[in-house]
């Protein structure tokens, strides 16, 4: 059974001092710039209050509360939720994608990719169903496609692989009878078929937080798309030099085709 909501907050009743804290703390926090609207800032930090169980105490507590949780809390996890933008689609500015399934090298062992701010999949499942035969008919290698992100809803979505019908009418051009090869119909969506399921692994980590990308070992491709654009200045300069160290000798980094002059930035 689905609980209502409460209904929000006027954002008239969020103090000043209170909305500029948590813009503050979810900079910090993430990278991410969440912008100058009042009532855009006000509707998130609710949510997130509520998503943490806050929404009983007072407005003004609610940012010092959050503050001091830990990274494996409830409030930690509403914020990666609530805050970022999500949004996603299969194929999305595919002749990219394609270019960097293009860009794998010939090599021993598994190719790997990594999309990075993966959302609720779609990219990484989109990588998987560009390089299906693709590196088998080529070199004869396995592939693996990794998807990360901060956000534990988003990732717990990837990882179910079932998508509303509404993202195959959004999606961009995929490979010819992508729809049949590789989903199947499943209530009122679809789901990935196995043979592309089992090449897409999932791992949650922040971007600001450098160590908890490294546990993944390096990558021929990293695509990180759609992210660095939502990012304050200083932390995505951070954050694409952290993005170099997981790029294998030879490999490439890819970002968003509006996050590119981020590659001039200062290492
Ligand atoms: C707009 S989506 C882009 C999805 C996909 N890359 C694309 O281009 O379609 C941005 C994603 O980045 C994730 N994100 C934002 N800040 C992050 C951070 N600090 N660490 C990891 N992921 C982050 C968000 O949770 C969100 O799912």
């Amino acid at each position: 059974m689905n609980v209502p909501r409460p209904a929000p907050i006027e954002p008239a009743q969020v103090d000043p001092a209170t909305l500029a804290a948590f813009g503050q703390l979810v900079r910090d926090r993430l990278g991410l710039e969440i912008g100058k609207s009042r009532d855009q800032l006000a509707r998130k930090l609710w949510s997130t209050a509520l998503d943490a169980g806050l929404a009983e105490a007072e407005p003004s507590s609610w940012v010092a509360v959050l503050g001091r949780a830990s990274p494996l809390s409830r409030g930690w996890a509403a914020i990666a939720d609530v805050v970022p933008n999500h949004e996603t689609s299969f194929f999305r500015d595919v002749e990219q994608l394609q270019r960097a399934v293009e860009s794998v090298p010939p090599g021993p062992g598994a190719a790997r990719l990594l999309s990075v701010g993966c959302s609720s999949g779609e990219e990484v499942f989109s990588l998987v169903m560009l390089l299906h035969g693709r590196l088998e008919a080529l070199w004869g290698r396995r592939a693996e496609v990794w998807g990360l992100d901060v956000s534990p809803a988003a990732l717990a979505r990837a990882r179910k692989g079932w998508f509303p019908l509404g993202a195959v009418e959004r999606a961009g051009a995929g490979p010819e009878a992508w729809q049949t090869r590789f989903l199947r119909p499943s209530g009122e969506g679809f789901v990935l078929r196995e043979h592309v399921r089992e090449r897409a692994r999932f791992h949650e980590a922040n971007l600001a937080l450098p160590a908890s990308l490294a546990v993944l070992g390096q990558f021929d491709v990293v695509l990180c798309r759609n992210v660095l654009i939502h990012f304050e200045p200083e932390a995505a300069k951070r954050a694409v030099n952290s993005l170099r160290t997981l790029v294998k000798p030879g490999g490439s980094l890819v970002l968003g085709a509006a996050e590119a002059p981020l590659l001039g930035a200062l290492r």
